[in-house]
């Protein structure tokens, strides 16, 4: 199959990483079917993608008419079935070996023998989740990054299984997407997340241990390193809990220290303090 053969594809999670790649395929052309389980994720969904496309047209970046097409090109669902004869699937549900296997037990009882699986994971084995599909040489990793729309990068990650042509095809479907793709073992973090939480973890660290406070960490990593968030700022952006679950499946599969999350991430995902979502993390935000 060729890249330029694929007309719809599917997104599986409708969360913000889903969100953002049913926003881009919708916006390089693609017909998009998305599902998710909650009616209230597709709705959010939905939302979200008008009010983002809203702005563009506001800003002129778009025209009122490419909107309306962009949104025309949407559907959801919550129900898989819906996917059945589409041949490209992004996979983007909760970060969880059992529901992604229950998901692509449905896929699979579905799809035909041609349709690819691109899982979205940032902490999961590649290899490992495609162990679990009828078909493991169409299974293949593409990390994308938060805020989709706006980060030009997609890791793509073979599993052992994987086979080339379908590492051809992710390759090129990231390019149709506008990205840019780095190919990456199966490997703990692949190479965004190896270094990032690390390194958003040892910011924690030094914060617990008093060296400074965290709009001085932040301000550090932005004015002296170029960051366009600090560590707190990105760690409330995507989830306090992100950091803490992927730190601790990574510190488990590793046993390396620079994994395992600090005391206070642990107290903060404990007391729901898990960032703008919330309305607190590292800082205080205010309903508007
Ligand atoms: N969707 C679409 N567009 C968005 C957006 C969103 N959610 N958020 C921001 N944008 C657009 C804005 O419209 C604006 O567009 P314009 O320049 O054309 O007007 C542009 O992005 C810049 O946005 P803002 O002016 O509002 O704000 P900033 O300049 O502060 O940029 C940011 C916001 C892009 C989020 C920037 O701060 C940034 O790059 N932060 C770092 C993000 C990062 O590191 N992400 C990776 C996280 S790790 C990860 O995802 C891995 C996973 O496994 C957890």
């Amino acid at each position: 199959m060729n890249v330029e053969e694929i007309k719809t594809v599917g997104v599986v999670g409708a969360g913000s990483m889903g969100t953002g790649i049913i926003q881009v395929a919708a916006q390089s052309g693609f017909e998009v079917k998305a599902v998710d389980v909650d009616d209230a994720a597709c709705a959010r969904a939905s939302k979200a993608i008008a009010k983002i496309l809203e702005r563009l047209v506001a800003k002129e970046k778009i025209t009122e008419e490419q909107k309306k097409q962009v949104l025309g090109r949407i559907s959801f669902s919550t129900d898989v079935a819906t996917l059945k004869g589409v041949p490209f699937l992004f996979e983007a549900v909760f970060e969880s070996v059992d529901v992604k296997k229950a998901i692509f037990e449905k896929l699979d009882a579905i799809c035909g023998d041609e349709v690819i699986y691109a899982t979205n994971t940032s902490s999961l084995s590649i290899t490992e989740m495609a162990s679990l599909v009828k078909r493991p040489a169409k299974f293949i990793g593409m990390h994308f990054f938060n805020p989709v729309p706006v980060m030009k990068l997609v890791e793509v990650i073979p599993a052992l299984q994987t086979g080339q042509e379908t590492t051809d095809l992710a390759l090129a479907m990231a390019k149709k997407l506008g990205k840019t793709a780095i190919t990456c073992k199966d490997t703990p973090g692949f190479v965004v997340n190896r270094l990032l939480v690390p390194y958003m973890l040892d910011a924690a660290r030094i914060l617990e241990g008093g060296v400074a406070s965290a709009e001085d960490i932040d301000t550090a990593m932005k004015l002296g390193c170029g960051m366009p968030m600090g560590p707190f700022e990105l760690m409330d952006y995507t989830g306090v809990e992100i950091s803490y679950y992927v730190g601790e499946i990574f510190h488990n599969y590793t046993k390396e220290a620079r994994f395992a999350p600090p005391g206070l991430v642990r107290n903060m995902v404990k007391a729901g303090y898990l960032g703008k979502k919330t309305g607190k993390g590292f800082y205080d935000y205010p309903a508007k």
